[in-house]
């Protein structure tokens, strides 16, 4: 395997990951230019809070980001400045009103600093965390914000990165271009938001103008009072927001919420106000009603809140210039990719933070720390033929448990399997002092994650997790405890 001599590093997005990641980078001493691009006003990612969600966009059932959240077309000639561009980049975030984490902070806060307080914060504490995070590390430094990367393109022996940031005193969009010898993508995958296909829904979206609307645009009950609801979906998103709405005595009960499979926080049937319904079958766009495929139907909603979750996107990814797609949303995963992490095509110039549904911030850091000793020249990744079986057995295994690729599972070991291969990869930072120590997971830790729940599991300790009533859904296998994730 060669080589090169990676002496500058661009790292995508300023959230947890990038926070990591900018954090491992720097302690290995080993880079001449590290540059850490974000495309907000300040870093916190996820954890930025808009009041003004901005009008719902993306609401096209069944697509997938490339159709949603398309590339920009790239100027000719940079640098130059240009008329804005209008078209939406889903940069603002799906925080809401009365959001807590719903991690212990224990192991969620990232292993080298602690949350101000838990076990389950407020949102501004891990976003004022992740600020902080940057600034006590001297990483700030490194900081280009406002500045979204719009291109990511292999020439010869670098990248090639379009970017661009709005000028707001000539009202225009600078756009330019740097090289650098390696990239992180750290840009996170809940921006753009997905809602699944249903026959008459698109029809439906037209005749009923915001009517349907994501989760990703939720921001208060308040705008929902009076409104007969109905929530679609069952995991974090569907179950705190229609706990929300069912609480806040302005929206009119029951609240609806559409579930396709149970969690593990439901009990034996809908807590007071709810009520629950399973998948729709369709949507009749000339009356307004909603069929259940039960055969029953709702006649009179006025908001539908899809919580169906996100996918990640990459339109600044040059298929083109880079011989292939970096993410194939038909397997929903990274294409030539290892660990999760690392890229088979280009080992020491390519790395992916965040992407994995697994314990976020700690799992950002174990992939960053490892990256970084990577790129330093520290460590050798397997052959590329070891790498590829991996690909392989990892696609095989996932497709026999009909989970997608990146969904790492807690209760089976798997999550610490990869922390410790991880951990492993990167091992001790030279005597020098050079790089991060990957951090242990203490059995405090791990007994927080296992035991201290935002929300009660009915019948824990019991092994009857959410036994529901209704027939259509079945029993079914018990969800992992991290599912939520
Ligand atoms: C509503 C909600 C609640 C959540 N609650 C929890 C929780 O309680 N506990 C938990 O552990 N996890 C939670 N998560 C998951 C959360 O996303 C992770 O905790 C974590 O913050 C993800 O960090 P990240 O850095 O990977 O991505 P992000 O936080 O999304 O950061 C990515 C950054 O990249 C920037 N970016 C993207 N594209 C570009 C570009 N082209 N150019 C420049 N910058 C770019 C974005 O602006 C963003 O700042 C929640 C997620 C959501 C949506
Ligand atoms: N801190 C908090 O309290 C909090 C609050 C909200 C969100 N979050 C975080 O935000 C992230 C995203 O969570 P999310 O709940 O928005 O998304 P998600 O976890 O991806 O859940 C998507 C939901 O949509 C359902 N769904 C998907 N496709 C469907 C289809 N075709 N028909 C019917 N239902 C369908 C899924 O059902 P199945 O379950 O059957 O797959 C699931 O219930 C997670 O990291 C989560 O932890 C955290």
């Amino acid at each position: 395997m060669s080589r090169p001599n990676v002496k500058s590093v661009a790292i995508i997005g300023a959230g947890a990951a990038g926070a990591a990641a900018a954090a491992a980078f720097d302690a290995e001493d080993a880079f001449d230019v590290i540059q850490v691009f974000e495309r907000r006003e300040t870093p916190g990612g996820t954890w930025i809070y808009d009041p003004d969600p901005a009008p719902p966009a993306g609401l096209k059932p069944g697509k997938n980001p490339p159709d949603v959240d398309p590339p920009l077309s790239i100027p000719r000639t940079l640098p130059v400045a240009l008329v804005p561009s209008e078209q939406t980049r889903f940069d603002r975030t799906p925080i809401y009103d009365g959001l807590t984490t719903n991690v212990p902070e224990i192991i969620m806060s990232l292993s080298d600093e602690r949350f101000a307080y838990g076990p389950f914060a407020p949102h501004w504490v891990p976003k004022q965390y992740i600020q902080n995070y940057f600034t006590s590390h001297r990483t700030d430094r490194f900081l280009v914000l406002n500045t979204t990367v719009e291109d990511v393109s292999r020439h010869a022996d670098s990248w090639k990165l379009t970017l661009r940031r709005y000028d707001a005193v000539r009202k225009v969009d600078v756009w330019w271009a740097e090289h650098f010898d390696a990239v992180v993508i750290a840009n996170g995958h809940y921006s753009v938001p997905y809602i699944p296909p249903v026959p008459g829904l698109e029809a439906y979206i037209r005749a009923f103008p915001g009517r349907i609307t994501h989760s990703k645009f939720y921001r208060s009950a308040a705008h929902h009072a009076n409104l007969k609801v109905l929530v679609i979906g069952n995991s974090a998103s569907g179950h705190d927001i229609t706990q929300q709405l069912a609480h806040s005595g302005v929206v009119s009960l029951p609240v609806y919420q559409s579930r396709r499979s149970r969690n593990r926080w439901d009990g034996t049937s809908p807590p007071a106000g709810v009520a629950w319904k399973p998948i729709i079958a369709s949507f009749d766009p000339t009356t307004g009603t909603i069929h259940f495929n039960d055969g029953s139907a709702l006649t009179d909603i006025d908001a539908v809140i899809y919580c169906t979750g996100y996918k990640p996107s990459f339109p600044f990814w040059n298929s083109a210039a880079n011989g292939g797609p970096l993410y194939d949303y038909k397997e929903n995963r990274l294409v030539d990719s290892f660990q999760h992490t690392f890229s088979t095509r280009w080992p020491r110039q390519l790395g992916v933070v965040g992407i994995p549904r697994v314990l976020t911030f700690r799992s950002f850091e174990y992939q960053a720390i490892a990256l970084a000793r990577l790129f330093s020249g520290g460590k050798e990744l397997p052959s590329a033929a070891a790498m590829r079986e991996w690909e392989v057995q990892r696609a095989e295994k996932c497709g026999r448990e009909g989970r997608t690729f990146h969904t790492i599972l807690w209760d089976d070991g798997e999550t610490m399997e990869w922390f410790r291969w991880l951990y492993e990869f990167a091992g001790l930072p030279g005597l020098e002092g050079r790089g991060r120590c990957p951090p242990v997971l203490t059995r405090e830790q791990r007994w927080a994650y296992d035991h201290v729940r935002k929300y009660p599991e009915p019948g824990r300790g019991e092994g009857q997790y959410g036994c529901g009533e209704e027939g259509a859904m079945g029993r079914g296998k018990e969800k992992d405890s991290a599912w939520f994730i």
